[in-house]
C-alpha cells in the first residue's frame, strides 16, 4: 500500500510517499525557518500563507521523486494536529481535495504520534512496552507505549515546551533561531558546571516537567541578580559559551534521569524519542554517562524535524486499525491528548 503523506503543523510543508507503513519512496520538505528567523519564533499568519504557497510543488516533487503518479496512491494521510489553526487547515483541505479527485480514502493522524512512529521506521524495531518521549518546539512528554497507538500519559509539561525553553534562551544570548543547534553548538565551548541551573519540580507530579524557572534562572543571569523586571540584559560574550553549556546540561539531564527512572518503574523494554531536541547529540551522551541499559530508539536521520513521512507511515497503521477512512467533515484539532 503506499501512502501520501502530508504535514504542515508548524512551520515545515512536507509531502512524502510511503510503502506498508515504512519503506520511504521520497519525503521533500519545505522549510519556513528563514521566514521566521526575523520574528525569533514562528509567525503564524505567514507560516499558514507559506504552507498555500507551497504545498502543491511540494506535492510535485514528493510523486515524481518517488516515480508515483496518482494512480499508484491508495491513502492519503495527513496530520490533523496538534499544531497552528491556520497551518493545520492547509494539510487537511490539501488531503481531503485529493481523497476526493483520486478516490481514495484519507486519514487524519496525531502529529505528535507521529514524532514517535518515526523512530520506529528504522531497521531495528523497538520492544514493548516502551517509553515514549516526545521533546520538540511545541511538546515535551512521556507515554507509556503499549503498541503503535495505545498509550499512557506518564507526564508532560506544566509551561514551556523544553524547545521552547531552548529557543528562548538562545534568543536571550542573541543566537539565531531555531535555538537548539545554536545553543548546542556554543554549548560545546561551555563548561556546564558553572552555573548551577536546575530544572523545576511539580509539586506532587514527579513525572511532570517545567523549564520556565530555569528560563528565568537564565534570564536573572544575565540581568544580574537584583535586577529589576525591565532591567536590560547584559550579555558578556566570555559568559556565553559557560550559561549555553549549563543550561543545556540542567534541561537535558532532567529529560534523561525522569525519562530512566520512569522506563524501570512502568516496566519498559526500550525508550523511543521524537521531535527536534532528539537531534542533541549531548542528550545522548549524557544516557552513555548516566550508564543507561535500556535500548534507545532515535528517529533516522532527517526524521527528527517536522516531516510527511512520518505522518504516511503511521497513517498506514491508523487506517489498518480503524478499518476505513476517515469522513471528509474531519476538522483539524489545534490541541489532541496522546493517552489518558
Ligand atoms: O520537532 P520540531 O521540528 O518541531 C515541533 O514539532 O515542535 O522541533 C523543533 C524544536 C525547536 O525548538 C529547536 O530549537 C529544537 O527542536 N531543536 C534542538 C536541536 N535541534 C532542534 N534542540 C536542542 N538541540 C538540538 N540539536
Ligand atoms: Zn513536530
Amino acid at each position: 500500500m503506499i501512502v501520501l503523506g502530508i504535514e504542515t503543523t508548524c512551520d515545515e510543508t512536507s509531502c512524502s510517499l510511503v510503502r506498508d507503513g515504512h519503506e520511504i519512496l521520497s519525503n521533500v520538505i519545505a522549510s519556513q525557518i528563514e521566514l521566521h528567523r526575523p520574528f525569533g519564533g514562528v509567525f503564524p499568519e505567514l507560516a499558514c500563507r507559506k504552507h498555500l504557497d507551497m504545498i502543491i510543488s511540494v506535492l510535485n516533487d514528493a510523486m515524481a521523486s518517488a516515480g508515483v503518479t496518482k494512480e499508484g496512491i491508495d491513502l492519503v494521510a495527513v496530520a490533523k494536529g496538534p499544531g497552528l489553526i491556520g497551518a493545520l487547515l492547509i494539510g487537511l483541505h490539501a488531503a481531503k481535495a485529493l481523497s476526493l479527485a483520486w478516490q481514495v480514502p484519507f486519514v487524519g493522524v496525531n502529529h505528535v504520534e507521529a514524532h514517535l512512529y518515526a523512530a520506529m521506521m528504522g531497521p531495528v524495531k523497538p520492544l514493548f512496552p516502551a517509553l515514549g518521549v516526545v521533546i520538540s518546539g511545541g511538546h515535551t512528554f512521556m507515554v507509556k507505549m503499549l503498541k503503535t497507538g495505545t498509550y499512557e500519559l506518564i507526564g508532560t509539561t506544566q509551561d514551556d515546551a523544553i524547545g521552547e525553553a531552548f529557543d528562548k534562551v538562545a534568543s536571550m544570548l542573541s543566537l539565531p533561531y531555531p535555538g537548539g543547534p545554536a545553543i548546542e553548538t556554543l554549548a560545546k565551548k561551555g563548561n556546564p558546571k558553572s552555573f548551577p541551573f536546575r530544572a523545576g519540580k511539580v509539586k506532587g507530579q514527579p513525572w511532570d516537567f517545567s523549564f520556565s524557572g530555569l528560563k528565568t534562572n537564565v534570564l536573572y543571569t544575565l540581568k544580574g541578580p537584583n535586577a529589576g523586571r525591565n532591567a536590560p540584559l547584559q550579555i558578556r560574550e566570555e559568559q556565553k559559551a559557560d550559561i549555553a553549556a549549563s543550561f543545556q546540561e540542567a534541561a537535558l539531564s532532567d529529560i534523561v534521569d525522569k525519562a530512566l527512572l520512569a522506563a524501570a518503574t512502568f516496566d519498559c523494554k526500550s525508550l523511543i524519542f521524537g521531535g527536534g531536541v532528539s537531534n542533541n547529540q549531548r542528550l545522548k551522551a549524557l544516557f552513555t554517562e548516566k550508564k543507561n541499559a535500556f535500548p534507545l530508539f532515535f528517529p533516522p536521520a532527517g526524521l527528527t524535524i517536522d516531516n510527511a513521512a512520518m505522518i504516511a507511515g503511521l497513517g498506514f497503521h491508523v487506517y489498518h486499525q480503524q478499518g476505513h477512512g476517515d469522513p471528509l467533515d474531519l476538522e483539524p484539532m489545534t490541541r489532541i491528548p496522546l493517552g489518558v
